[in-house]
């Protein structure tokens, strides 16, 4: 089959590997229909290339069609034809974390030996070396609970997102903890960052939304879905110091600050030129000196980050979907212990949030305008050039959905 793989830091290429077969009894073998690039996929990219191998297979969003089901995982009523959709991270449903829907946290799919939670697909030898789903075909691990069955009718692209980011960002929302009313500052509007900015206006009971980006289609996008805006570009110091976006918030806030504050941006922020090289530089050593550089080094740019801690209100929360990967970051502890602030993070569990998303993105109405968020559809082939688009945020790109 032909499959989207890891070269090198910036080279993917697409490549003819082995078919994936059935290895236990609860996996299955889906045929992608619909796959994405995330956000998270750019850090493969550019920064955790020490725990890749060249011919690693990415990709972990994505739908399609049951080709092959093991026997456990038909005894679960999952059955070849049904049309699914897979959530990123592989969780049993049934072991002690699953069974309190900590899916992200898996004991079954545990990577102990790296110290890591639950297997994800396609995402290095930290979190299981499971082949991605930017590929024609996928086997999924733990079929009798992953798979999430849809209707055989609607777009792909109504359901593809329930894969990760529309979870991812719901996550974020809960867990930023606003009060009825209350106002949510959303820094970073990628795929995240818009959903994230929808979902509190149209599902949740957030009052405001005040998106935070610098890129200005993203900033547009946001706006026009309801939220005020924080161009970084506008702000003193372009966004390079923490205390100017926080003023910037603050005034937008009667001087409080928001209720809760939600860090969609991640490792790679924009905003400090120092740490930006030293990261690039991490990001590109070999495996075997680069892993302990990544591991005990401070790898993260924090602009972000340090951002929410600037802008949440004292009382507030700060809630971190980006993922971030460094061991020493520095962080301002005068600031978040003197303000009080609650902070609260990780890896979205998806199917804690499937249930409530499932039921809105089946209505009629396409209420969170998921099958407009894609601003490029090409096939799997072009996929080293749109890693490219995307990741430089070339031709107002927002997202990417390719068909194998
Ligand atoms: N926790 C999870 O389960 C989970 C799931 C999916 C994605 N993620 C993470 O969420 C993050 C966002 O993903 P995405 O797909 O939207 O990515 P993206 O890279 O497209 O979006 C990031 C956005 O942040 C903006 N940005 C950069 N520096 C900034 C700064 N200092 N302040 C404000 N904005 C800034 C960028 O311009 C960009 O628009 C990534 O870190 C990704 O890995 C986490
Ligand atoms: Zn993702
Ligand atoms: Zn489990």
């Amino acid at each position: 089959m032909r499959a989207l793989t890891w070269q090198g830091p910036q080279d993917v290429r697409v490549e003819t590997v082995p078919d994936p077969v059935i290895q236990q009894p609860t996996d299955a073998i889906v045929r992608v229909t619909s796959t994405a690039i995330c956000g998270s996929d750019l850090h493969l990219y550019s920064v955790l290339g020490a725990f890749l191998h060249p011919g690693d297979v990415l990709g972990h969003e994505f739908m399609g069609v049951v080709e092959e089901v093991g026997p456990e995982a038909a005894a679960s009523g999952l059955s070849v034809g049904d049309r699914v959709v897979v959530p990123f991270n592989i969780s049993c449903g049934h072991c002690w974390m699953c069974s309190r829907g900590l899916f992200a946290q898996c004991e079954t799919t545990q990577n102990r030996d790296q110290s890591k939670g639950a297997s994800l697909f396609g995402y290095t030898d930290l979190y299981g070396a499971v082949p991605g789903g930017q590929a024609e075909y996928v086997r999924v691990p733990q079929a009798q609970f992953g798979p999430v069955t849809l209707p055989e009718h609607g777009a792909d692209e109504r359901y593809l997102y329930l894969s990760d980011i529309l979870p991812t960002a719901w996550q974020g929302v809960q867990w930023a903890q606003v009060p009825e009313g209350g106002t949510l500052a959303v820094f970073g509007l990628g795929p995240v960052g818009q959903l994230a900015v929808r979902t509190a206006l149209r599902l949740g009971r957030v009052g405001r939304v005040i998106g935070v980006d610098l890129v200005p289609e993203r900033l547009a996008a946001a706006r026009a879905w309801g939220a005020e805006v924080v161009d970084l570009n506008q702000v003193d110091g372009k966004g390079r110091k923490p205390e100017e976006v926080g003023r910037a918030i603050a005034e937008l806030t009667d001087g409080r600050g928001a209720d809760g504050a939600l860090d969609a941006v991640g490792m790679e922020a924009h905003g400090n030129p120092v740490a930006e090289r030293v990261i690039t530089v991490a990001g590109r050593l070999p495996g075997v000196i680069g892993k302990p550089a990544i591991e005990n080094a401070g790898i993260d740019r924090l602009a972000a980050l340090h951002g929410c801690i600037e802008s949440v209100r004292r009382g507030g929360t700060v809630s971190i979907s980006g993922v971030y990967g460094g061991m020493v970051d520095p962080m301002p502890m005068m600031t978040m212990f003197d303000k009080g602030i609650a902070m609260r993070m990780g890896q979205c569990h998806v199917k804690q949030w499937t249930p409530e998303l499932f039921d809105v993105v089946t209505q009629d109405e396409d209420v969170l305008g998921l099958e407009d968020l894609a601003t490029h559809r090409v096939g799997l082939e072009d996929a080293p050039r749109m890693y490219e688009v995307f990741q430089k945020k070339q031709d107002n790109c927002l997202k990417v959905v390719m068909t194998p």
